[in-house]
């Protein structure tokens, strides 16, 4: 698909592919300080970053940046449409940009500064709800958007072939579990031919693995 605006991904992943354990209600770390550093820098980067529910119900607090005095605007998609609106992003002084994406009908009552969109396209499985997000993103003068993950919505930028470039950082685990979550969500091949990367740039701390990837689809 053809979209104006940059779309970046930043993921730390287990060299088995999984972002963390299963069956944890919070957010566990899997990598460094330097890794969380690096996180932030990449935020520095980005108008906006978008997440699923799932990591926003793990971590439902302000994306912060290293360098930055402000937020990017925060994104979330949800089907079901069961987000805890009492959640720290939602209740910052002064109250923070959030544009909620979802197929479900939006709640009677929203905090100051949260815009509920409805994307009935999101339940296609085509990509057509990503190019719907993109383009509302776009007229919204977004110019860098960072998919934060997890898994499940990384998949469906890949599927709509939206993510211009990724952030790995690859730590020396092996985390296994049938459910844990994976880089790329779960569910049927993508769509060929297969995305594929080259390196932009690549480093070592520690024994983290950091690569800077730009993704094609041809
Ligand atoms: N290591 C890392 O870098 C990293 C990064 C991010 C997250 N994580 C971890 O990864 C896990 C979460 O990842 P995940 O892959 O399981 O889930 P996820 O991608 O964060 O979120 C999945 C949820 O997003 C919503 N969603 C997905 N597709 C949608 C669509 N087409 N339309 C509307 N809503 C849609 C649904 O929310 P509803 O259920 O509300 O319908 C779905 O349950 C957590 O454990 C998190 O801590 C790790």
């Amino acid at each position: 698909m053809s979209n104006k605006i940059k779309v970046i991904a930043i993921f730390a992943s287990s060299l088995d592919g999984r972002l963390g354990p299963a069956n944890v209600s919070r957010f566990v770390r899997i990598s460094s300080d330097a890794d969380m550093e690096h996180l932030m820098r990449v935020r520095d980067l980005a108008d906006a970053v978008l997440m699923g529910a799932s990591t926003f119900r793990h971590y439902p607090k302000p994306h912060a940046g290293l360098e930055r005095d402000d937020f990017p605007v925060h994104c979330i998609m949800t089907r079901r449409g069961q987000l805890d609106l009492s959640a720290d992003l939602f209740q910052q002084k002064p109250p923070l940009p959030v544009i909620i994406f979802s197929s479900a009908n939006a709640p009677d009552h929203l905090p100051e500064k949260v815009n509920w969109l409805s994307v009935p396209e999101l339940e296609n499985s085509d990509g057509s709800g990503i190019s719907a997000i993109l383009s509302y993103l776009q007229d919204q003068g977004i110019k860098t958007l960072l998919v934060e993950g997890g898994g499940q919505v990384f998949r469906q930028f890949l599927t709509a072939r939206a993510v211009d470039e990724l952030y790995l950082t690859l730590v020396p685990h092996f985390i296994g579990g049938e459910t844990s979550p994976r880089l790329t969500g779960f569910g049927s091949a993508l769509p060929q031919p297969f995305p594929r990367t080259t390196t932009l740039d690549s480093w070592s701390i520690g024994d983290e693995r950091y690569f800077h990837l730009a993704i094609h689809y041809h």
